[in-house]
């Protein structure tokens, strides 16, 4: 009997649908589906969960701003992430919204809880909120009248109730200091920890002046706050409140959850909280990102320069948009956005270093070795050594992918691509056609086998350039996960008439 795949769950943060898609949001869905897509082809049982943050006070404002009703609102932009899926073909498993059925049902169980374990009270909010940010603000939070962040902020006075979180800053704490690993980078966990040690207010966690929420239950004159309504979504996925449904045993424990560097006193702090508080397990871990600026400038609508990810996929292709976002920045980091920046660093690793390398191999042996990946002869030492390193990468990714480093991941597969570069200027099989076609093909071979484990783990990357080549390699469908790795790559194969998989941007 096989053993049973190891489960992983990925998520990113459900995104507002106040606006349409843009580049920031689609970054952070082209990461996770980056680890969905490798972690499938290392062999694990995946889910990957997307969707759309549907409630709140912002969401109500901007339907109200254009006439329509909030439901009307939330389906039409939603759909529009539902398009940006479609376009780059990622391969999330569920689609949750807000508004979902199950997603309140899930919500409110949760509030219900909460409720049991004497974690809720009532009383009166007096505060600032910001409604850009969806967050409450301590009088000693605001700076100049405004958020620290530079959001505006109104002054809400309203019944509401509370979540007991001051009681639970010791247990988070002592969650960090036991699992430092909770949350990644360093840079956040010390600074939720600091958030945390500084004190914790109770949290308000309804809203009782607007009416476009989840209603809290037993009181319908309050709906939940946003984020105790959108938080859950990540288990309402599992089956919750099932406690005993299947993927919520197998997956939730499992769960890594992917986010902005803005919203990880959300994810790092409110959410462990409440689930200790309910009596649920936690997540394993959170990875924050960091923000992408445009061409230097902060993205901000009031600037008019955000980046519109159809229109940029459009001008470059998606395998091309992917592979920069992933590959330009130490994932953690800040970063610009460029469209300069982007032209050259795809023209560099995409067309110049692998497509080339694969074009003139697989060119090379349909022209010159019989139109087939040829049957090697005797390796040599440099052969080895070549193939000794591609075969090591794939467990390089895998370390790298463990801990969320999308660049070095990217990083580990194209220096095998340089160093495949480097071995066919050197082996020269060009000349070694007129010299010596025995060594000529066994170069050729040694070269495809190399592109195929790079082909192959790239899938993660550049889903459509690597199916691409693994289909010019003619690797056959079920060959292209990484144990097939472990078997040769078989010569004597026809292969078809290669075409070129990365155009140069000009
Ligand atoms: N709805 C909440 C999340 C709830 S999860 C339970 C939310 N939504 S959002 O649409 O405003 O943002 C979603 C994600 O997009 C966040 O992770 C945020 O960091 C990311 N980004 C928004 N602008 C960004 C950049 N300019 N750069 C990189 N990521 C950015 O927050």
């Amino acid at each position: 009997m096989s053993t049973p795949k190891k489960p992983y769950y990925i998520t990113t943060p459900i995104y507002y649908v106040n606006a349409k898609p843009h580049i920031g949001t689609a970054y952070t869905t082209i990461a996770a589906d980056t680890l969905a897509r490798f972690m499938r082809l290392d062999g694990r049982d995946v889910k990957f969960l997307t969707g759309t943050d549907e409630h709140g006070q912002k969401v109500e404002q901007a339907a109200l701003k254009q006439g329509v009703t909030p439901q009307k609102f939330v389906n039409d932009i939603s759909q529009e992430f539902q398009k940006l899926n479609d376009l780059f073909e990622f391969t999330n498993d569920a689609f949750i919204k807000t508004t979902d059925a199950h997603h309140k049902k899930s919500a409110q169980a949760l509030w219900m809880k909460l409720v049991e374990n004497d974690q809720i009270y009532k009383s009166t909010y007096k505060g600032w909120y910001s409604v850009r940010d969806e967050q409450f603000y301590n009088e000693d939070e605001i700076v100049d009248g405004k958020a620290p962040n530079g959001t505006e902020v109104t002054w809400v006075e309203e019944p509401s109730y509370f979540f007991k979180l001051s009681k639970w800053a010791d247990k988070l704490l002592e969650l960090y200091e036991n699992n430092p690993d909770f949350v990644a980078p360093q840079s956040r966990l010390n600074e939720i920890k600091s958030f945390v040690k500084g004190g914790l207010n109770d949290l308000c966690i309804s809203r009782s002046s607007f009416k476009w929420g989840i209603p809290v239950p037993n009181d319908p004159d309050h709906v939940m706050y946003v984020w105790v309504d959108a938080l859950p979504n990540y288990i309402s996925n599992l089956g919750f409140p099932d406690e005993n449904a299947e993927d919520f045993k197998r997956f939730w424990p499992e769960a890594i959850h992917i986010l902005g560097k803005d919203i990880i006193r959300f994810h790092g702090v409110y959410w462990p909280a409440l689930l200790m508080a309910a009596g649920l397990p936690l997540p394993k871990r959170l990875f924050a990102h960091g923000w992408w600026t445009n061409e230097g400038q902060k993205i901000s609508k009031s600037l008019g320069n955000t980046i519109d990810p159809f229109e940029i996929v459009d001008e470059f292709g998606t395998d091309e948009v992917r592979y920069f976002l992933l590959s330009s920045v130490s994932f953690g980091r800040d970063a610009d956005f460029s469209k300069d920046t982007l032209k050259t660093k795809v023209n560099a690793d995409l067309a110049n270093d692998l497509g080339n390398l694969v074009q003139r191999v697989l060119s090379f042996a349909h022209k010159h070795a019989d139109g087939q990946i040829p049957l090697p002869g005797e390796l040599t030492n440099t052969d080895k050594a070549l193939l000794k390193k591609a075969a090591e990468m794939p467990a390089q990714v895998r370390e790298h992918a463990n801990v969320q480093a999308l660049h070095k991941m990217c990083e580990a597969i194209w220096t095998i691509v340089g160093d495949a570069n480097r071995y066919m200027d050197k082996e020269e099989p060009w000349a070694l056609r007129k010299t010596d076609t025995k060594r000529m093909k066994t170069v050729l071979y040694v070269l495809a086998d190399v592109i195929r484990h790079v082909a192959i783990v790239a899938q993660a990357i550049v889903p459509k350039a690597a199916t691409k080549i693994l289909d010019q390699l003619a690797i056959p469908e079920d060959q292209r996960d990484i144990t097939s790795l472990d078997s040769p790559l078989q010569g004597g194969v026809d292969i078809p008439k290669p075409e070129g998989v990365f155009p140069r941007i000009t």
